[in-house]
């Protein structure tokens, strides 16, 4: 997969730029609070649907202005492709493919693919079960559209549910039932195949995260995983369904005491394990950040296996904060792969002599 160019009109303090992407790596070069991560940003809406940043949509938009657009140009082993969002204060966005309007994101996302590694995912190791939850949700749903809608699908039942059981006295008591006993069934349903989906993921993940890791640090880590599902051993995918559903039903006083969803794959997580123990005790900072960087590239692989090619990774602002053995890795891993990275020091990249080099000055970039 190859960015060609990605045109950026109204976005965070961006007011007009087209950038132009070389093949292999690109450099934006910046200070604090110039426009380094908005870029980053606004390439990953169109693998991610949204921002990574959590932000809201008018959130984006140039302050004063009544709406942004962000559009690339990207090709793949098949055909060129354009992708476009337009984000406005008050309206849904609205997305193009090749200049039709695409109503779903489970149609939008999956087309432009790319691996995202931001300063925030150095702490995916110990950081709270919805962080590595929303890594492995975002990867998947790149290569896979029919989990993104599944997933969609079931954040709907779990919040009305959830809304069910934060507010019985809304509902007669046979009313309160029925719904209880239709979102417990689509949960379990649901939950079944999220949880047997990401479990494979996971797996296929690890295969090469053992690899890259144990490269990166010639040897000395080595690292298991532990799925952790409410539904207990995963091992046996075919009768997750009818054990979500015994666990829900059995613990339906429990729930309702809670007054929330305490079972299914919203509660998903995986535990990252080092020979010692658990990597959240005992992993140091840097075997941690090996770890995220581990997780990521293989991402990037899985990707590749899943479409023939690799996506374009994106770095955001994290290879300053690796150690020369793990960023010499990480450039070598990366090199004939489409990287686009900022940094806010010239001397990290010191080695890359072919690099494509853009500076930034307030939402200004200059090719160098
Ligand atoms: N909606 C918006 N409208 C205008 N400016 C914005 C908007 N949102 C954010 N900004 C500003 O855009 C600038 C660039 O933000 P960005 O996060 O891209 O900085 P950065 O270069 O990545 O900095 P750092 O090195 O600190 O991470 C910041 O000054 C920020 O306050
Ligand atoms: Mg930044």
């Amino acid at each position: 997969m190859y960015l060609e160019s990605a045109v950026f009109e109204n976005f965070r303090n961006i007011e007009h730029f087209p950038f132009g992407f070389m093949e292999g790596m690109n450099i934006i070069f910046g200070g604090n609070a110039q426009g380094k991560t908005a870029v980053i940003e606004g390439i990953y809406l169109f693998a991610g649907g949204k921002s990574f940043r959590k932000a809201k949509d008018r959130e984006m938009i140039k302050n004063d202005r009544l709406h942004s657009q962000v559009s690339i140009g990207f090709s793949d082993s098949r055909r060129d492709h354009k992708m476009t969002v337009r984000t406005f204060r008050d309206l849904k966005k609205e997305l193009f493919i090749n200049g039709m309007k695409v109503k779903k994101m489970s149609e939008f996302v999956g087309n432009f693919k790319a691996v995202l590694f931001c300063p925030e995912h150095l702490a995916i190791v110990r950081d709270e079960p919805s962080v590595r939850r929303n890594f492995i949700d975002s990867a998947i749903s790149q290569v896979n559209p029919k989990y993104l809608s599944a997933l969609i699908e079931y954040g709907k039942i779990v919040e009305n549910k959830n809304a069910l059981l934060r507010t019985p006295e809304n509902y007669s008591q046979s009313e309160f039932e029925n719904l209880f006993s239709l979102y417990s069934q689509r949960m379990a349903k649901g939950s079944a195949y999220i949880t047997s989906v990401r479990t494979e993921y996971v797996r296929r993940l690890f295969e090469y995260v053992k690899v890259f890791l144990s490269e990166m640090t010639c040897g000395a880590d080595t690292v298991s995983y532990d799925y952790i599902s409410t539904a207990g051993d995963v091992s046996d995918i075919s009768s997750l369904e009818s054990r979500y559903i015994d666990l829900i039903f059995g613990n339906a006083e429990r729930e309702k005491a809670a007054k929330m969803s305490l079972f299914g794959a919203h509660r998903d997580d995986f535990d990252i394990r080092l020979p010692l123990g658990t990597a959240k005790i005992f992993a140091s900072q840097g075997q941690q950040r090996s770890i995220a960087l581990a997780l990521k590239l293989a991402e990037g692989e899985i990707c590749r296996e899943e479409t023939g090619e690799y996506p374009v990774f994106l770095f955001d602002d994290v290879l300053s904060e690796l150690d020369r053995q793990r960023k010499n890795y990480v450039l070598g891993n990366l090199s004939g792969k489409q990287v686009i990275v900022t940094s806010c020091d010239e001397a990290d990249f010191s080695d890359c002599k072919a690099a494509q080099k853009i500076y930034v000055e307030n939402g200004n970039y200059f090719y160098r």
